[in-house]
């Protein structure tokens, strides 16, 4: 047998293991994982020397927004499919999952996933699927759900409680979880009381506190924890409909997620590196900075980045996804941080595009601040990831003859670059990252795509090629027999509530 890659004297660390093997690899599958060191004179076309370095499932990254028009004014949002997928894989992220946004006039979703893969098709360094952004839960929209995941293998969509141009109405969010659960599809809730956020920022604008500090007063944590109580109240009314709150910041909010599982409901979680590493003190920057770190959920305090880092030691939060929603801080275009055009000439913090870079930060910072045990790093950013979203064992795992072979190589103890983060380093497509001027330990020093080296961070950097990424389709979630819990609630009944 000759490979076509092997990779020698590396450590595999999987969601349950930390073990010395060879990966040897054919035809962009794991073939085997063999005895440390007995591959190192297989024949092969290419062998990597891992040097005792980590090898791990590459980063799976599954709250990816790119090209998405921007909710705040004209414009859209800064990386498109081939900057953010090639500064994904700068980052070691191979597979990634984007949002397809539904035209809230149009109403179909089929058509907003046409539209979404003709932003994508040739043009990805890493492989991709969609979700559906729903913002129009009428019925046409919600009979699209059954051809989605039978023919288009799409299984997952996700709903807003705020944004003006998206909140749903409670009555609508229960139609969306109805017709999610007859077609086994996960939704993605944004939990934020839409409507008491507005209400807040009126009451700053008229006292004219508009600063970008005070995006974080207009979001306090009740807003959050509140909305994450209503939505998981209204997932039980539909007989236990599966969902997965995004971007959690507030431990209260993770209290209730945590008791909800604790009662066998099937709710899910996911937190962000911007509720590990960032806090609100960061909107406080001089002049009109504050605003690069503008995102919603705000970030918080660091007795609640505490709170977030043990509610993913303990398995609260199934995942932790960069929500890449990066907008250019200053520049000719609409929808830059600093809000300052035509339509909004003044800097007020309502005008500022929410959202951060982060796809290419995400597995470094983390893997970096050794708060997670091996195992458990690999679980949050891959495999659960790959479970959550009908991607396992293809992706998240190193199965013979199952897995795609997708892997993040480490640089060994002794060869750690501990390198300090500039903008200048990354591969996305903004003028900026939130978290220039941290010193990280580590770096990806090989992203492998199905077989192929495509970021060799030693030799060229950027070795693969857009359009070496393709579309995968999803199966349905199999993260804790998700389906099983939905089977077993019986049918929704309303004679029965
Ligand atoms: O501020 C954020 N999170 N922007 C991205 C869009 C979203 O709500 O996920
Ligand atoms: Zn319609
Ligand atoms: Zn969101
Ligand atoms: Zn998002």
């Amino acid at each position: 047998i000759e490979y076509d890659l092997v990779v020698t004297n590396g450590i595999c660390v999987s969601a349950s293991d930390v073990a010395a093997y060879d990966v040897g690899i054919k035809d962009g599958k794991v073939l085997v994982l063999a005895p440390s060191g007995s591959l190192a004179e297989a024949a092969t076309r290419r062998l990597i020397d891992a040097e005792g370095g980590y090898v791990m499932p590459g980063g799976i990254d599954c709250h990816v927004h790119l090209q998405e028009p921007s909710l705040f004014g004209d414009g859209c949002s800064a990386d498109n499919y081939e900057t953010g997928t090639r500064s994904a894989i700068a980052g070691g992220t191979t597979t990634i999952v984007a949002f397809a946004p539904q035209q809230k006039q149009h109403g179909s979703l089929l058509a907003a996933l046409e539209a979404t893969h003709r932003l994508a098709a040739g043009n990805c360094y890493c492989d991709y699927g969609f979700h559906l952004l729903v913002s129009n839960p009428c019925s046409s929209a919600l009979a699209d759900l059954q051809r989605l995941r039978a023919d288009e293998g799409v299984t997952s969509l996700k709903i807003y409680m705020t944004y003006e141009a998206l909140q749903l109405r409670d009555d609508q969010i229960l139609s969306t979880l109805l017709a999610a659960r007859q077609n086994h599809i996960l939704t993605m809730v944004h939990a934020e009381n839409g409507d008491v956020l507005r209400w807040l920022t009126d009451q700053l604008e008229a006292r004219n506190l508009v600063a970008p500090k005070y995006h974080a007063n207009s979001r306090p944590p009740v807003l959050e924890s509140e909305a994450t109580n209503r939505a998981i109240a209204l997932s039980s009314l539909v007989a236990d409909t599966p969902i997965l709150l995004v971007h959690v910041s507030d431990p209260g909010a993770a209290s209730r997620i945590r008791e909800a599982q604790t009662q066998g409901q099937p709710v899910f979680a996911e937190t962000c590196p911007q509720y590990l590493f960032l806090t609100r003190d960061s909107l406080d920057a001089p002049g009109f900075e504050g605003a690069k770190c503008v995102c919603s959920p705000p970030p918080r305090t660091e007795a609640d980045q505490r709170a977030i880092w043990a509610g993913l030691r303990n398995g609260t939060f199934a995942v932790l996804s960069s929500d890449h929603c990066p907008f250019r801080f200053d520049d000719d275009v609409s929808g830059k941080k600093t809000c300052v055009s035509a339509t909004y000439p003044v800097g007020r913090f309502r005008y500022i595009p929410n959202g951060l870079p982060g796809i290419e930060t995400r597995l470094p910072l983390v893997f970096s601040a050794r708060k997670l045990e091996l195992t458990k790093f690999v679980e949050v950013t891959s495999t659960n990831a790959a479970k959550l979203y009908g991607l396992y064992p293809r992706k998240g795992a190193l199965l013979p003859g199952l897995s795609d072979a997708d892997l993040t190589i480490w640089y060994p103890q002794g060869k750690e670059p501990n390198l300090v983060l500039t903008n200048a380093m990354l591969h996305h497509d903004v003028d900026y990252t939130p978290y220039e001027g941290r010193r990280v330990a580590n770096w990806p020093r090989y992203t492998v795509l199905r077989g192929k080296v495509v970021w060799d961070r030693d030799r060229g950097g950027i070795v693969g090629q857009k359009g070496d990424g393709q579309f995968v389709k999803r199966g349905t979630s199999s993260l804790a027999n998700v389906w099983g819990v939905v089977e077993e609630a019986g049918p929704f009944d309303v004679e029965a509530l």
